[in-house]
């Protein structure tokens, strides 16, 4: 297509590609309803497409429509939620669904600009939805995209830095299907805004692109000047400062020890063992407690990265025995809960893995916030 500008020839090729190689039975891609469109997608904000499937599918069984979620109980949206980490985003999800269902009679907006008032909606998951459920024309920028014009257009900035970002928005726009696209391809924006994402998922991935498979590389400037490792550029955070903590994993019986956490802070108003800055505050705490005092085992640390620091979380093991009453030490330091249902509570991932068993995420990334 020599005649086309290239912004024109950009949105059909990503157009075309997305027909024949893009993704199309993910689950919140066989409806337009608002809720599970807006669902998928503040679940898709910093998680992959392969975790959130099960997440997606388990939350719409228990709360298949906004209504349902505006009246679960937040511990009920923790519980759903815990594990896919950045644990604001379940808050700010559940506040917008009871704005949803108080101040707009249970419908979503139409309108990116609307959508972006409600909390937990930025302008790019904004325009994912209305381009998705209303073929709106406007455009996405999260973190793939991103990546996918700074490498098509060979943009040098941070792309964390704010000028950058606003260079990025502006490409973003200028790249958008015209009015006459549209026209004549009524699904455009939607095939056009799945086909930017797939693409930055599948092909113009961070560490090996598949250039040779790209249908937007014979215009790349990063494809022709070598530098797909080079672009995106970001400056290096500076590295994570590591934290030590100390967990009490307290049991009596089938019953074990959980606190809730305070709302600001790590893991905000999740359940989770009492933990303590170092292992004589734990002992301390255990002392305080009991009237005859117990040693606690250590057990082994377990590693645990949130956004802006390391965790190494190390549990301190002590089953008291049947004799002990156990009354006395909820009332100081938290509830007894049964093991049996400790999987309906919302529990920090680390903190599941040691009660409830599977592999342990050592690696996994959860935001505090
Ligand atoms: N990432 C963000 N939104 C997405 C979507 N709708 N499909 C696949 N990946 C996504």
């Amino acid at each position: 297509m020599p005649n086309k500008p290239a912004s024109q020839d950009f949105a059909q090729r990503v157009i075309d590609w997305q027909a024949s190689h893009g993704r199309h039975h993910l689950p919140w891609q066989q409806s337009r309803d608002p809720y599970r469109v807006w669902l998928s997608e503040i679940m898709l904000q910093q998680t992959q497409v392969s975790t959130v499937i099960g997440y997606f599918e388990r939350f719409l069984t228990r709360l298949p429509t906004v209504t349902d979620l505006a009246q679960a109980s937040e511990e009920e949206v923790m519980a759903l939620w815990a594990g896919l980490g950045y644990y604001a985003r379940a808050r700010h999800l559940h506040a917008c669904a009871k704005t949803v269902v108080n101040q707009c009679q249970g419908q979503f907006p139409r309108t990116s600009q609307e959508l972006q008032t409600l909390p937990g909606i930025g302008p790019s998951t904004a325009a994912a939805i209305a381009a998705f459920c209303s073929d709106e024309r406007s455009a996405i920028l999260d973190g793939n995209v991103k990546r996918v014009l700074a490498r098509y257009f060979g943009i040098d900035g941070d792309v964390s830095h704010g000028t950058t970002i606003k260079q990025l928005w502006a490409l973003a726009n200028s790249c958008l299907p015209s009015p006459s696209l549209i026209g004549q391809q009524p699904k455009a924006m939607t095939s056009y805004t799945q086909g930017l994402m797939d693409l930055g998922a599948t092909l113009c991935t961070r560490r090996e692109p598949a250039c040779e498979r790209c249908p937007l590389a014979d215009r790349c400037v990063a494809h022709h000047t070598g530098r797909t490792q080079e672009l995106p550029f970001k400056r290096k955070a500076a590295e994570r400062p590591t934290r030590e903590l100390h967990l009490l994993w307290v049991t009596h019986g089938s019953q074990v020890l959980l606190q809730r956490r305070p709302d600001k802070g790590i893991w905000g108003r999740l359940w989770c063992l009492p933990m303590f800055d170092s292992a004589s505050l734990a002992q301390n705490a255990v002392d305080d407690w009991l009237a005859e005092p117990l040693p606690c085992t250590r057990m082994a640390s377990i590693g645990h990265d949130l956004t802006h620091f390391r965790l190494t979380l190390t549990p301190w093991r002590l089953a008291l025995p049947d004799t002990a009453i156990p009354p006395v030490i909820a009332n100081a330091a938290g509830q007894w809960i049964c093991n049996q249902t400790l999987a309906n509570l919302g529990l920090p991932k680390p903190i599941k893995t040691l009660l409830v068993g599977g592999n342990p995420d050592t690696m996994a990334t959860d935001s505090h916030q």
